[in-house]
């Protein structure tokens, strides 16, 4: 069985599709069958629509990518209008995103989705954007910031509350703990890390903000480390994610202590790998005889 219970939802499989890397699921579900998804996570939205920072804002590296797209979004109000009517109608769970820079902007943009009626059966909460200063990241480097953002955040819905983290922080476990103790459901690791490159025949860097998010198989070994460590700190469920590309990749993630797998970057190269490694895992729980996934869940031999 590849269903796993996130309070009252069930996902039908533990992948999703990571915020950022699958637009707002209308344009890629076109072209492959999105509903075999256990979810989509949609990108990052903010109380006024963004533009986002200037160009070039990716650039390849050996093992992934550097971005410094900086939230550009159409905001909430036009959010509501038209993505959600497609999300809606979507045979399978999505997760809205939001990012800010003050309690009260997560708030109202929180209160904005809230009264649209949508089915979104959850909002994960970014704190951890490192490529802008409203990304945030004020919030997920300190747990003080970070509690007290998810109580008031807790006391305007009811749906699933996920606080998404960032690894640029000395003990995520912290930063984890505080959620849970402000009232999250769940917590998302890992965002990007920092990172940079430079053209050295111009001599200029590769993203125009100098500094970008990496992402993508490089950061693997960290985001599982993070899951790791979280694990072993906090009891609320844990959606991994970083550079996930094999269902290898994923039973990795989920003996470490993940619910759920986000998939992110490896979706501009295979738009449909969320939907072939849900089919792959289910052969490989069949041939090892597993009857559920959640079975592995935090299953390190240690
Ligand atoms: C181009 C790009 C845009 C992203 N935009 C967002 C975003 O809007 N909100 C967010 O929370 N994370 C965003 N992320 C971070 C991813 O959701 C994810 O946390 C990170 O890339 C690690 O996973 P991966 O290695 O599988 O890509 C973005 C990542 C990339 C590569």
């Amino acid at each position: 069985m590849l269903s796993v219970k996130i309070k009252n939802t069930v996902f039908k499989n533990p992948i999703l599709t990571a915020s950022g890397t699958f637009g707002y699921g209308n344009e890629i579900g076109k072209f492959i069958d999105i509903e075999k998804l256990g979810g989509v996570v949609t990108k990052s939205v903010t109380l006024y629509p963004r533009e986002g920072n200037p160009q070039p804002r990716i650039a390849e590296t050996d093992s992934g990518m550097l971005n410094s797209i900086g939230l550009a979004n159409l905001g909430v109000k036009d959010y509501c209008n038209s993505k959600l009517p497609y999300l809606n109608e979507l045979d399978t769970n999505f997760i809205i995103n939001v990012a800010g820079y003050a309690i009260d902007d997560y708030i109202e943009t929180l209160q904005i989705l809230e009264s649209n009626d949508g089915k979104q059966v959850g909002y994960e909460i970014n704190i951890s954007c490192p490529n802008v200063k409203e990304g945030g990241m004020e919030f997920g480097v300190d747990p003080f910031m970070t509690e007290k953002l998810t109580s008031e955040l807790r006391k305007h819905t009811d749906k699933i509350l996920i606080m998404k983290l960032s690894p640029n922080v000395t003990k995520i476990q912290d930063i984890a703990k505080a959620a849970e103790n402000g009232g999250a459901d769940c917590v998302s690791a890992i965002n990007t890390l920092v990172g940079m490159g430079i053209d050295v025949k111009t001599r200029k860097p590769k993203i125009n903000t100098i500094f970008g998010g990496l992402s993508g198989p490089a950061i693997k070994p960290i985001a599982l480390a993070n899951v790791y460590k979280i694990y072993k700190s906090v009891n609320i469920p844990i959606i991994g994610l970083g550079g996930i590309k094999s269902v290898n990749d994923i039973l990795e993630f989920i003996l470490a202590g993940a619910d759920l797998i986000q998939i992110g970057t490896l979706n501009y190269k295979e738009p449909g790998i969320g939907v072939r490694l849900a089919s792959e895992l289910q052969d490989y729980l069949k041939q090892n005889n597993i009857s559920s996934v959640s079975e592995l869940k935090g299953q390190l031999n240690i």
